[in-house]
């Protein structure tokens, strides 16, 4: 059975990695979904490979006037939003000793600032109901070396989903953050490393999960479904651990 027919949705950071499968997933579903992203080549090859009623808008979540003009058109060609999964995100590691400002301001701005935003400037573009789902990281709720303000992020996003719960009960807005583990997906050839140092990052998360892998994108998007859908319609401010154990065993 599908379980968002005829609901709209948007992704944000939905030309790539979990963002996309999810989009993909959730179209499958019988959604109308939106997807986000800066590039403007991915945005458009994604929006054509989920198909359907989908749209691709080219967005930056750190620019607040990119965030409006993007719920502006998401309503104009697909009407209200019942599902938002606030996705986008960016992943800068390095030894703390070492880490600079705009390193800082850089990933705040898209992890924590974006996201705040993301959902803040939504919320008269939304349905009464609608489910709005966070991406958080095992990150932040254990600690690992060289990621801390990455970390510091994710942490903080636990928090928006628990305060903007409260915040909106009475509309029966549904704030959830979904926590994946080490998935293997583009995010990690986004750092500036070699592929040699990329490997090796890989290889090292994969080896501190306790099921010995990464997850996949496909693995992480069902969670988004259950999510997004009426099947969780009892969790609000609430936390779904998709990790193979690395943060609880
Ligand atoms: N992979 C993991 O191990 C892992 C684990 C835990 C949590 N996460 C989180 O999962 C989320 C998705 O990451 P992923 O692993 O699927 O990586 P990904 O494939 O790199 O996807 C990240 C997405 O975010 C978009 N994005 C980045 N900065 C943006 C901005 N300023 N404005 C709008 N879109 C932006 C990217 O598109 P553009 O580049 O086109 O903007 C891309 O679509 C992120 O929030 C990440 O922190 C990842």
């Amino acid at each position: 059975m599908k379980k968002l027919t005829d609901k709209v949705a948007v992704v944000t950071g939905g030309n790539s990695g979990m963002g996309f499968s999810a989009a993909k997933l959730f179209a499958e579903n019988g959604a109308k979904v939106a997807i986000t992203g800066r590039n403007k080549k991915t945005v458009d090859s994604a929006a054509q490979e989920i198909g359907g009623h989908s749209i691709g808008i080219v967005s930056d979540v750190a620019d607040l006037k990119n965030i409006d003009a993007q719920y502006d058109q998401v309503t104009k060609q697909l009407g209200k939003i019942d599902v938002l999964v606030v996705n986008a995100g960016i992943y800068i590691a390095g030894p703390t000793a070492d880490f600079t400002e705009d390193m800082f301001d850089q990933v705040s701005d898209v992890n924590f600032k974006g996201a705040f935003f993301t959902i803040q400037r939504a919320l008269p573009y939304l349905n009464d109901g609608a489910s709005v789902i966070i991406t958080g990281s095992a990150a932040a709720v254990k600690g690992f070396p060289t990621i801390a303000a990455y970390a510091a992020t994710k942490a903080a996003v636990r928090s928006l989903a628990r305060s903007f719960s409260a915040e909106w009960i009475d509309r029966k807005i549904r704030v959830n953050v979904l926590i994946p583990g080490p998935i293997d997906t583009p995010i990690f050839d986004r750092n500036g490393m070699s592929q040699e140092e990329t490997d090796n990052t890989k290889a090292l998360y994969a080896s501190l999960v306790p099921v010995k892998r990464m997850g996949t994108s496909d693995e992480v998007a069902e969670g988004f479904l259950y999510l997004a859908s009426e099947d969780s319609r009892f969790m609000v401010g609430g936390e779904l651990i998709l990790d193979g154990g690395v943060a609880t065993l």
